[in-house]
């Protein structure tokens, strides 16, 4: 049974390599749609390096869509000391082969899901959160059509990455966020907790490297330079591998263990804002809102990547 899903991201290599991974899959996804958003870097980049994956993955079928250039309420940060300039560096520019759609990523997500009739939609969220808590506002229904939302945010025990208490995500818009963590619908919440379980090593770099498309080769020369900055911060011997995680969710979720918590978002506070209150052992008393993932198998999560990657080499 093949899976529909739209993916809402900022990339961003690690973006880049969760659609590369979900392009490979199309056995077992069908991408209804990828929607940008501005946050590693500004919606113009991050479209149109959505554009070349669709290029690189030989997926003329898939539509990218821009959406909001800026969150809710705060104003934007970018993150191009962590992804280089064009937020895929060290990948070579060119024009992609297939314009933008005109229509907003906002519109168009809420329009797949108002007309969707063979079964739900899963929602991808790997960016900012700001497209999917606007489409939500603007139309509450389409939450009826939206099996769950399996998104990269937040953090617990492994704190902030981008302030001392709050995950990139979450910072850029954390009104977004709380809109999303409050809509009632099953969340899977893939946080740094996991995602800095999940490294790219240099065996496991070589490993893609040596499958040889062009897909592949990308995907090892932006993980290359993406690693730089979290293996000096953290003096880990790889890069986190964040965003591809909520696909491989997908495709093989018992590669992860999760448990229901209820997860909020602070948004007033200056020195906090973003943060994500996970309540582990279930303190609080609030609801339990999402599932939040706390353990990967990392061998086994670069084992499923390089079998999806390797289809590209067929
Ligand atoms: O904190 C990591 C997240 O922020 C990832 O989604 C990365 O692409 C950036 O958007
Ligand atoms: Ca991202």
């Amino acid at each position: 049974m093949t899976r529909k899903i739209i993916i809402d991201c900022d990339p961003g290599q690690d973006d880049a390599v969760a659609l590369l991974l979900a392009f490979a899959a199309n056995s077992e996804l069908e991408v209804v749609g990828v929607t940008t958003v501005a946050g590693n870097v500004p919606l113009e980049l991050t479209e149109r390096n959505a554009r070349l994956m669709c290029d690189i993955a030989g997926r003329d079928d898939v539509d990218v869509y821009a959406g909001c250039s800026r969150p809710l309420v705060r104003s934007l940060i970018t993150a191009e000391k962590v992804h280089g300039r064009t937020g895929i560096d060290p990948l070579q520019i060119r024009q992609p082969s297939r314009p933008l759609k005109s229509q907003h990523a906002v519109d168009f997500i809420v329009d797949s899901l108002l007309s969707t009739e063979d079964g739900p939609i899963t929602l991808v969220p790997t960016g900012p959160l700001t497209n999917i808590a606007m489409a939500i506002v603007k139309e509450p229904a389409i939450l009826d059509a939206v099996d769950k939302i399996v998104l990269m945010g937040g953090a617990m025990r492994e704190a902030g990455n981008h302030s001392p208490s709050a995950e990139f995500n979450m910072l850029v818009d954390p009104h977004a966020a709380h809109v999303v963590f409050e809509c009632g619908t099953p969340i899977i919440a893939m946080g740094l907790d996991v995602t800095h379980q999940v490294l790219s090593t240099p065996d496991r770099i070589e490993r893609i490297r040596a499958l040889g498309s062009e897909a592949a080769v990308a995907t090892a020369d932006m993980l290359e330079f993406y690693n730089r900055h979290d293996m000096e911060k953290y003096g880990m011997h790889g890069g986190p591998l964040h965003d591809p995680c909520t696909v491989a969710w997908l495709l093989k979720p018992e590669l992860f263990k999760s448990k229901r918590c209820n997860v909020a978002v602070e948004t007033t506070s200056e020195l906090t804002a973003g943060h994500t209150a996970v309540d582990f052992w279930g303190i609080s008393g609030r609801p339990e809102n999402a599932e939040w993932v706390y353990e990967a198998d990392a061998a086994g999560f670069y084992d499923l990547l390089v079998e999806y990657l390797e289809r590209y080499s067929r």
